[in-house]
């Protein structure tokens, strides 16, 4: 391997949301969605470049960053897309939120499968529009669409749904078929797709490929808005940027239009950075992969090995959706937190507190400990 994916890394010092977040410092944080790795070497130099000469100001974006998008999605999705579609955005979570301004007029509804990455129910909340949620069922572990459900919800004011892929928590990649019936549903109910793929790049098993929602036919084409973008891929978290992928041109005016005045410019530095890591971090972004495969293969192994606790995914990312349903436990956060000092997310964040979301995005000697310690607090439990 080139890159040192073991190096440990002390974020003490760098107000990290992750590592400030437990006030007893024996916890192992392994919550939020950021990796303890260093970002690509060939896109911190860039970075550095561009701090020493020294003058940041209003930046416009670069034709060159949206050039490099427009060919990674092409190369590694492999999805043609146009560069006219691409509306870059300070954050996928922004995103979210002008899409649901967008498609929703006041009383409309959106669509919202649970359990899911609080922000899809947010921005609902946020832009006062209404949302329903549909269960994703857990078949052997994988999270999945209960379309019946979905059929039996819809009413004539749903006029959105809200695709996680690959899915956060669960780690589901779907399938085309999975996605062509969701796409069926929706062109005969009249709804426009908001599909976050903010993972498409960390796919974990050979065998799966991501197909974006938006690729699939026409239909799905002119009725959606795919959410992509750096930062879970390069580990650039905490960087405001992500593309909105608007191939409808109505659509992208309308979304264009209701991000002015609101939505924040795009930092210097995001763009810096993400135009970096297009350019130059592919070969960064494949040894990670690699890694990230490792750690899971691990981490199912030895959880799986303890009774009460499954783990079935994800099929990408680095977020462990851990089933603790036949742990007895009341509240599984509170035992992996306080009896075994890992701190993972608790369930009831995204809508099942009977699962816990582990973030294995660290180095392998982080997650050893990590595993040795939930497998001593399961061992000695009373
Ligand atoms: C599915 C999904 N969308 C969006 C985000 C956040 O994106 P951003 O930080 O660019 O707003 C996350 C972060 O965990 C995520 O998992």
């Amino acid at each position: 391997m080139k890159y040192d994916f073991d190096q440990l890394i002390d974020r003490d010092t760098t107000h990290s949301t992750k590592w400030l977040k437990f006030s007893d410092p024996d916890v192992l944080p392994m919550w939020i969605a950021d990796m303890d790795f260093l970002c690509p070497p060939e896109v911190t130099n860039p970075m550095i470049e561009r701090v020493n000469q020294g003058i940041f100001g209003y930046t416009d974006t670069p034709v060159s960053l949206t050039k490099l998008f427009f060919e990674h999605v092409h190369k590694t999705i492999g999805w043609k897309i146009e560069e006219d579609w691409i509306v870059w955005v300070p954050g996928g979570v922004v995103g979210l939120n002008i899409s649901c301004k967008t498609v929703l007029a006041p009383g409309d509804i959106a669509l919202v499968p649970s359990p899911i990455y609080p922000p899809f129910t947010e921005a609902p909340e946020n832009m006062e529009r209404g949302f329903v949620k549909t269960f994703l069922k857990d078949i052997n572990g994988r999270l999945e669409f209960d379309v019946k459900e979905i059929k039996e919800l819809l009413s004539d004011d749903t006029k959105m749904l809200y695709l996680c892929n690959p899915q956060n928590p669960g780690g589901t990649v779907f399938t085309n078929r999975e996605l062509e019936d969701l796409s069926a549903l929706c062109q005969e109910n009249d709804i426009i797709v908001c599909s976050d793929e903010i993972h498409a790049d960390l796919i974990l098993d050979d065998n799966l490929k991501h197909t974006p929602y938006a690729s699939l036919n026409s239909y799905a084409q002119e009725n959606s808005i795919t959410i992509m973008g750096p930062c879970k891929t390069f580990n650039l978290a905490g960087f405001p940027i992500a593309a909105a992928i608007i191939p409808n041109e109505e659509l992208r005016e309308d979304f264009e239009r209701n991000s002015k005045g609101i939505v924040a410019h795009i930092d210097t530095m995001a763009f810096v950075a993400a135009e970096a890591a297009y350019r130059s971090a592919n070969e960064w972004k494949s040894e990670l992969i690699e890694y990230l495969k490792t750690n899971k293969t691990l981490l199912s192994n030895r959880i799986n090995d303890i009774e009460g606790l499954s783990l079935c995914g994800p099929e990408a990312g680095f977020l462990a959706w851990i089933d603790c349903r036949q742990s007895n436990l009341d509240s599984p956060v509170k035992f992996f937190v306080e009896e075994a000092k890992v701190g993972v997310h608790g369930g009831e964040f995204f809508g099942n507190e009977q699962y816990v979301r582990l973030n294995f995005g660290c180095p392998r000697s982080i997650l050893e400990e990590a595993i040795s310690r939930i497998e001593k607090a399961f061992s000695q439990r009373k």
